[in-house]
């Protein structure tokens, strides 16, 4: 499906989303942000798509922020309105049953950051750099920034960088965690597809249940203990499980159909 703001293609069933503003540096304006819903909705939908790699246009910026001219002017209300729509957004990345990892090729600020931090993992090129400037503007992350980041480097370091708008380079953010792989830019994609063929060759509902129990440690609305429980169960119903654990046995590779 054609987007306004992004370009998508799907191989060997990976996902690509590219956000497409590049004399903007991929700034998130609202047109970006509907369209990565309506993408969502194609990778919740689409049976071929198994996993998605998440990343922006040109050499220099992820996401670069939120689109600071639509800002200007707004009211409180507007404001609301405006993060809660990104935030239902990047809950949705962040809930995706099919592994959603963010290629990191250069700025990530602001929601950008938000938005790399909503995925699954991510990896970054050599020259990313990361940071929640909104400080600079008198204004605080919106798309669930302040919740992410403290989630993935820890208080202190989160506390400094969002009260300081402070940026941290790749080598900073490969060893806060923030990132898994530090990679050459040109090596990006090729490194997220590696990575993402290795986890589409697994039990879907298996990987699927991973994403929701993992997620369910920052979700205070339930017992992460039970959720694992709830989907180890669920696993013994699926014929995924049986093939597993019946190909390890005869010692043969498993072939799974996502059933
Ligand atoms: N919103 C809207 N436009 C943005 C943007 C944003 N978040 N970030 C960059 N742009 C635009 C610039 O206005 C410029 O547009 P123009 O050519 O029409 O003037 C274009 O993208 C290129 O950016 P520029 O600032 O010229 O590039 P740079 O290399 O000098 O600086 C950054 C790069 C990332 C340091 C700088 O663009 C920046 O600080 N951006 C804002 C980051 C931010 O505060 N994000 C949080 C938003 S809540």
């Amino acid at each position: 499906m054609p987007y306004a703001t992004l370009t998508t293609a799907l191989d060997q069933g990976i996902f690509t989303i590219t956000i497409n503003r590049p004399d903007k540096l991929n700034a998130l304006n609202q047109q970006v942000m509907s369209d990565l819903n309506a993408a969502m909705d194609e990778v919740y939908s689409n049976p071929a798509i198994q996993s998605v790699i998440l990343t922006g246009s040109g050499p220099k910026a992820f996401v670069a922020g939120a689109d600071i001219s639509e800002f200007s002017g707004a009211s409180v209300e507007e404001g609301k309105a405006i993060a809660k729509k990104g935030q239902d957004i990047f809950f949705r990345i962040e809930n995706c049953p099919k592994p959603v990892v963010a290629c990191v090729n250069g700025f990530a600020l602001g929601g950008g950051c938000e938005l790399a931090m909503s995925c699954h993992f991510r990896i970054a090129a050599e020259h990313a750099k990361f940071g929640q400037p909104e400080v600079n503007l008198g204004l605080i992350p919106g798309y669930g920034g302040t919740q992410r980041l403290v989630q993935l480097i820890g208080k202190g370091r989160a506390m400094e960088l969002l009260m300081s708008a402070g940026m941290i380079d790749a080598a900073t953010a490969l060893q806060y965690g923030l990132v898994n792989y530090v990679v050459p830019a040109e090596e990006l994609l090729a490194k997220a597809t590696a990575v993402l063929t290795v986890i589409n060759s697994k039990a879907p509902l298996a990987v699927a249940g991973c994403i929701k129990s993992a997620n369910a440690v920052f979700d205070e609305s339930k017992n992460g203990f039970d959720v694992e429980l709830h989907e180890f169960a669920a696993c013994f119903g699926t014929t995924d499980m049986v093939e597993g654990t019946t190909a390890f046995l005869e010692k043969r590779k498993a072939i799974f159909t996502g059933k």
